[in-house]
C-alpha cells in the first residue's frame, strides 16, 4: 500500500510517500481500498507538531476516507465486499488501503461519489454536532461562523440553510463571492470589526450562536459578543498556528487569551461556553452513527452537496497543506491515491 508519513515535524515538505505491504483487518474490522481521502486542519497541526491528540511521530495522518471494501471480518454486521462507503480513520487515513472497525463505516449511496463521501464526514459531523445537537439552533437563530469559507464552515453555512438558522460569516476577502451565490447574505473579511456589523444585524443583542475555530482574543470577543441566552462553541485553536512551522510565541499568545468562565459568571451572564472535539467521540459511535443518518438522508434529499475546492494526487500532498495553510481553500480539500 501507499502511505503519506510524517516522519518528523515540520513545513509541509517534510510529507513523505511510502510503500509498505497491504494491512491484514482484524475481527470485526472491514477493509477498504481507499479512492479519495479528506484533508482537515488537524492534519496540519499534527505536521507542524502542534496538535496533542497525534500519535508520536512518525505516523500517518488522516481521518476520513472513502472507497470500496475488499474484505470482511468475521463479527462485522452490514457490509460486505464491494460496497461502496465512506470511513472515519483514527488517523492512518492518509492510506491507499485502511482497516477499520465496521461501527466507523458508513455505505455510500450508488450516486454518491467518492470525493463527496471523504468530503462528507469530519465536516458535516462537527458542524452538526455544534449546531444541531449542542448549540440547539432554531429557525430563526443568528449564526456567526468564524471561517465559513472552510471545510466546516461551509458545512455550517449548508446546514444553517436547512434547518433555517441565519447566518454570518467571517472569511478571507477572495472568498465572499462565492459565499454569496453559496446563499450567505451577511460575510464579513476575517480582519475587519465582525462585532460591530454583528450587533448592527441584530439590533444590538448579538448572535445566539458562535462558532469559534480561531481561539486566542477571539474567545473573549465573541463570549461579550453573544446575545442573552446565547452559546459559544469553541472547537479549534487555528490563531496558534502561523507560518508552516511551529510558532512557540503564537502558541504562548493563544494560551496566555485562554479565558475562565466560572457557573456564577455564566449563570450572571445568561450565556453558555461549549465545546466539541469529534475526534474524542471514538467510544460514543451509537450516536454519531444517528448524527450521520441524518446528514446522508440530507444528501439523499439533495438538501446540500459538500463543495470540494481541490483534490490533489498523494505525490503532492505537500501542495495540499501548502493550499489550505495559504488560506487558498473554499470548502474541501481532498487527496487521491
Ligand atoms: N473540534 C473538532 O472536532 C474539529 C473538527 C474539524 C475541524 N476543527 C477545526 O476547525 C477549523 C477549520 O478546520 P478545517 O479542516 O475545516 O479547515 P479549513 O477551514 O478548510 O481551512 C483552514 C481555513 O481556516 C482559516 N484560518 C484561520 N486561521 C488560520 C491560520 N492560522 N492558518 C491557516 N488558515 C487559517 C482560513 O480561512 P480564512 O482565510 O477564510 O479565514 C483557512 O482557509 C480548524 O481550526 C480545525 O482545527 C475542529
Amino acid at each position: 500500500m501507499k502511505q503519506i508519513w510524517i516522519p518528523k515535524a515540520g513545513g509541509p515538505e517534510v510529507l513523505r510517500l511510502d510503500q509498505s505491504p497491504d494491512p491484514m483487518p482484524k475481527n470485526g474490522e472491514i477493509r477498504i481500498r481507499v479512492e479519495a481521502v479528506g484533508v482537515n486542519f488537524a492534519d496540519i497541526m499534527g505536521r507542524m507538531g502542534v496538535y496533542p491528540d497525534a500519535p508520536a511521530i512518525p505516523f500517518v495522518p488522516g481521518y476520513e476516507v472513502a472507497g470500496t471494501v475488499d474484505q470482511v471480518m468475521p463479527g462485522v454486521t452490514g457490509f460486505q465486499e464491494g460496497d461502496k462507503v465512506l470511513a472515519l480513520t483514527r488517523f492512518g487515513g492518509y492510506s491507499d488501503v485502511v482497516c477499520v472497525p465496521h461501527k466507523q463505516a458508513f455505505k455510500r449511496f450508488d450516486w454518491m461519489n467518492a470525493q463527496d463521501g471523504a468530503a462528507l464526514l469530519v465536516n458535516y459531523l462537527t458542524a452538526y454536532q455544534m449546531l444541531v445537537v449542542m448549540g440547539s439552533a432554531k429557525p430563526g437563530d443568528k449564526a456567526l461562523i468564524h471561517g465559513v469559507g472552510g471545510g466546516v464552515g461551509l458545512a455550517a453555512l449548508d446546514i444553517c440553510r436547512i434547518i433555517g438558522a441565519e447566518p454570518i460569516g467571517t472569511a478571507s476577502a477572495h472568498k465572499h463571492e462565492f459565499l454569496k451565490e453559496r446563499g450567505l447574505d451577511v460575510v464579513i473579511d476575517h480582519r475587519q470589526d465582525f462585532g460591530r456589523v454583528a450587533l448592527d444585524l441584530t439590533n444590538g443583542r448579538g448572535p445566539q450562536i458562535i462558532l469559534d475555530p480561531v481561539g486566542g482574543q477571539l474567545w473573549h470577543k465573541n463570549y461579550r459578543l453573544l446575545a442573552p441566552a446565547g452559546r459559544l462553541i469553541c472547537y479549534g485553536i487555528s490563531s496558534g498556528v502561523a507560518g508552516k512551522k511551529r510558532s512557540l510565541w503564537h502558541l504562548f499568545k493563544a494560551a496566555v487569551n485562554l479565558r475562565f468562565y466560572t457557573p456564577v459568571r455564566l449563570m450572571s451572564d445568561n450565556k453558555g461556553v461549549l465545546g466539541v472535539n469529534l475526534a474524542h467521540l471514538w467510544e460514543y459511535t451509537d450516536e454519531v452513527r444517528r448524527w450521520m443518518g441524518q446528514i446522508m438522508s440530507w444528501y439523499d434529499e439533495a438538501l446540500f452537496r459538500p463543495h470540494i475546492d481541490r483534490a490533489f494526487p498523494f505525490t503532492e500532498a505537500a501542495a495540499a497543506h501548502d493550499y489550505i495553510q495559504e488560506r487558498k481553500n473554499i470548502g474541501k480539500v481532498l487527496l487521491i491515491p
